[in-house]
């Protein structure tokens, strides 16, 4: 087997077959290799005419089939069949070769794996790939870690197959060992959030306001023509128009709603906790999904007292409308620091130097969270790359001021009408945490050393102290 092809990717399911078919339109040669050789056969019997594919039976075969330094790209299921996938290639490799996974591996695997395949002379590559199977064959956006050299020889690769927004393409080295991957579990996380703000959005517009699925709908499109366009918000218009066949009914409402997660926002929240970064709408999120598929506990308490539900009037609910509008600005604007913040803390804790501006100039397109909100993030660290939130860009500040009142309105309305808003209020409340001159924490933290001797720290001077509680006079001590 001649060494011809420039890539190889080993694992042609979907996401697989996309990539290596963008791959050969974009004039590379891919070797190609499945565990099941008729995939493989599959593949280039349908998709053969549209660049040049090496087919392989064997691993060996694959192997040769690739060029020095060879790449070799995994898309197997994250985890165990991953590590199988390397354990089966890496003896097959030299040194300076090149082992990408382009699944959506857990960002402490790939540090374990760059780690042990580096100690073998092999470059091992985390890239995080978002835009699901329609991106990854039409320009996916693309976010690999790893080490420099590495990228110097696959970046160009990536960027030519990514999305382009601007004639840029949405690819770029997010930093080293597993910072790819967790840049890609942080735009899982704020995915979560996203759909989550929207859902609740939707729910308010149909509870509170009264809307149809396809009134809301024409709202969603309205909105996806302003400052909240993005592709979320249009598939969104598109769902809550769809019509169920079978029923004549609106589609939204013939769907179990109980939301499904494969995993990736719950190890961002996880992760959070470790890192002590307060990602709380990416938790509310996550926790809502699971909430909502409680369905057992939701049965035994549905008929539970709530709020109460006056019908608005048609003036009162298109006021309602725009109020929405802007509480979900806000929060989602909330959301997507608390993500970059989490990215900051992250590359603070592991010694990744992440360029922000960068993170938001990738996920421009291709990606599920694609949208023109992202132009405005990469433009803020433009002008200042330490920027410690977007509340500090002055536009982003100023549209937080504007809300501040429908904002407020709306997590009220919710509130005293029994809609679920988890997402709306945890970024409204962190927003209010970010603002007080002064927080219950120091009660808290009185609590805790009367309990547990935890001791505090006191505003008026250095130090930490421990009061004697039990004792008479309860005397302060330095701790
Ligand atoms: C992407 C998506 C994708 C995600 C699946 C499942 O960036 O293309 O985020 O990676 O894993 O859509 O997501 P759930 O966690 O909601 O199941």
């Amino acid at each position: 087997m001649k060494a011809t092809a420039q890539i190889g990717v080993t694992g042609l399911a979907v996401m697989g077959r996309n990539l290596a078919r963008n791959f050969a339109r974009h004039g590379y040669t891919v070797a190609v290799h499945n565990r099941t050789p008729a995939k493989t056969k599959a593949l280039v019997d349908e998709f053969g005419h549209e660049g040049a594919f090496v087919a392989a039976e064997t691993a060996e075969e694959f192997v040769a089939a690739l060029e020095r330094p060879r790449r070799l790209m995994i898309m197997v299921q994250a985890g165990a069949a991953t590590d199988a996938v390397i354990a089966e290639f890496a003896p097959l490799l030299e040194p300076g070769d090149v082992i990408i996974d382009g699944g959506n591996a857990h960002f402490a695997d790939t540090r374990r794996r760059e780690q042990a395949l580096r100690e073998q002379g092999l470059h091992f590559v985390g890239a995080g790939v978002s835009g699901g199977e329609e991106g990854a064959l039409n320009g996916p956006s693309i976010m690999p870690g790893g080490s420099a050299e590495s990228y110097a020889s696959l970046g160009p690769m990536f960027e030519s197959i990514s999305a382009k927004v601007d004639g840029e393409p949405c690819a770029t080295h997010v930093g080293t060992d597993g910072a790819g991957h967790f840049v890609k579990m942080v735009h899982n996380g704020i995915e979560y959030a996203d759909m989550q703000l929207i859902g609740e959005a939707y729910d308010l517009l149909r509870q509170v306001a009264g809307y149809t699925p396809a009134e809301i709908a024409e709202i969603f499109r309205t909105w996806n023509r302003g400052r909240l366009d993005s592709y979320l918000i249009e598939i969104t218009a598109e769902v809550l128009a769809h019509v169920d066949a079978s029923t004549g009914r609106p589609f939204v409402d013939v769907v179990v709603d109980a939301a499904g997660q494969k995993g990736t926002g719950r190890w961002t929240v996880q992760t959070a906790l470790d890192l002590g970064s307060p990602v709380t709408a990416i938790a509310q999120a996550t926790f809502a999904r699971a909430a909502s598929s409680q369905s057992a506990l939701r049965a035994a308490y549905r008929d539970l007292p709530g709020g109460t539900s006056p019908v608005l009037s048609q003036t009162e609910a298109q006021r309602f409308t725009a109020q929405v509008e802007h509480a979900l600005y806000a929060s989602k604007l909330i959301a997507y620091d608390q993500g970059w913040k989490m990215i900051l803390d992250a590359a603070e804790e592991y010694g990744w130097k992440i360029d922000l501006g960068a993170v938001a100039k990738i996920w421009r397109g291709g990606c599920i969270i694609r949208a023109a909100f992202l132009d405005r993030i990469r433009a803020a660290y433009a002008v200042d790359p330490g920027l410690v939130s977007l509340l500090s860009d002055p536009g982003f500040a100023a549209e937080v001021k504007d809300a501040q009142v429908p904002w407020r309105e709306v997590v009220a309305m919710a509130a005293r009408r029994g809609v679920p808003v988890p997402a709306f209020s945890a970024s409204l409340s962190y927003y209010d945490t970010l603002r007080s001159d002064r927080l219950p924490a120091a009660l808290t933290q009185g609590q805790r050393d009367y309990f547990g001797a935890h001791t505090y720290r006191r505003v008026d001077r250095e130090g930490s102290f421990h009061t004697l509680w039990g004792e008479a006079g309860r005397a302060e001590t330095e701790a």
